[in-house]
């Protein structure tokens, strides 16, 4: 076990290093001799893709927040109804599905019991199925009509890191290519969102080794804490889910995702003197509102450490404490945000003690309903 740990003290902690390689794997095993994106194992034509008039995305857990990501990347490049849902409910929930309705499955494991349900029921229904996964030949992939593998590699630890960041880059290539295809992306828009999806690995790279310390310090401060929030707008919101529950799952303590504009609605009356709050700042559109709302808890007497670009240095002025991360285009911000809560709730599930590859009551995965 040691050996396959490659001198990391931990799984996780290997597996957090190599986003940089599994993203880069995930993305170049599908580009051309041209630079273009090449996706053989989805065989839409143009026809096909133009009837799909509502995309389904349902997963479990982790792979749910890389979901409610693909929502809004493929909003935006089909330009179609997409509704993001998590397994256990969508097979409950009566989906309106039919052959013109495209349903996109997340599963690292591709084995996940409500996920691999819902997948058979939306396909009772006639809907198209197309899986993300990251296992070869799992249950997920046999079952599906079209397929997108994550190449993260064999993911060990129970909490995801390289698994989800590979799972958002699955989205944004499947938006592109899809986007093309059905020429709701202009190729000018095309060419530069691909350019910049190719510079994606280096800046994580260069996150991972700014957040070490800034980690190490959070989790010191957090470790006593009873209950922790993590705020955030749009996608921002979307990453404070995963940060949320990674550092829940790891450090098992209290931590809340909230969408910072809903806080006012009844649970900024949790927030008490001292109370740590990380708002993720990086969408351009909502900077200036989740500011206001980083006013608001401040005033409550929370502590608040923000996350956000370089180019926003102002939060400064109403923070504890200001992380700076790479600035890329919005939409590609969830996988550089998300690396620095990886490592906040490793870091304080170590120096807390607990056993951070198998933290307790949970498995890798959850092969019963
Ligand atoms: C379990 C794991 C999570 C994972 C979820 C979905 O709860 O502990 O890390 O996100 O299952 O797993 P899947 O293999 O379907 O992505």
């Amino acid at each position: 076990e040691a050996a396959s740990k490659e001198g990391f003290d931990h799984f996780m902690l290997k597996e957090i290093y190599q986003q940089p390689e599994a993203i880069r794997n995930t993305i170049e095993r599908r580009l051309d001799e041209t630079g273009r994106i090449q996706l053989n194992e989805i065989n839409f034509t143009k026809a096909e893709i133009n009837a799909i008039d509502k995309v389904y995305i349902v997963a479990c857990g982790t792979a749910y927040h890389a979901g409610l990501v693909g929502k809004q990347v493929l909003k935006n490049a089909l330009q179609v109804e997409v509704i993001a849902d998590i397994g256990s409910e969508f097979r409950y929930s009566d989906p309106f599905i039919d052959q013109n309705t495209l349903v996109i499955i997340v599963s690292q494991s591709g084995e996940t019991a409500d996920t691999l349900a819902s997948l058979r029921e939306a396909k009772s229904k006639g809907a198209r199925i197309l899986s993300i996964t990251n296992v070869v030949g799992s249950s997920i992939a046999r079952e599906s009509d079209h397929l997108l593998y994550t190449w993260a590699g064999p993911e060990i630890a129970v909490a995801s890191t390289k698994a989800y960041t590979t799972q958002l880059v699955a989205f944004y290539l499947l938006g592109l290519y899809l986007g093309r295809l059905k020429e709701t992306i202009a190729d000018n828009t095309y060419q530069a969102r691909l350019n910049e999806l190719k510079s994606i690995a280096k800046s994580v790279e260069h996150v991972i080794e700014n957040s070490i310390e800034p980690a190490k310090a959070i989790a010191e401060k957090i470790i006593d804490c009873n209950s922790l929030f993590y705020l955030g707008r749009g996608l921002d919101y979307y990453s404070a889910l995963e940060a949320s529950l990674k550092l829940k799952e790891l450090s098992y303590i209290h931590a809340e995702a909230f969408a910072a504009g809903e806080l006012k609605h009844g649970t900024i009356a949790l927030i008490e003197a001292g109370t740590p709050v990380i708002v993720i700042a990086t969408q351009s559109k909502t900077y200036d509102k989740t500011i206001s709302n980083i006013k608001s808890v401040k005033a409550r007497g929370a502590y608040v450490i923000g996350i956000t670009t370089s180019d926003h240095k102002d939060i400064e002025q109403v923070c504890d404490k200001a992380i700076y991360i790479d600035n890329k285009q919005d939409i590609y911000m969830p996988i550089i945000s998300v690396i620095l809560p990886q490592l906040i709730a490793y870091y304080t599930s170590i120096f807390k003690g607990n056993d951070v590859d198998k933290p307790r009551n949970l498995a890798k995965s959850v092969t019963v309903e």
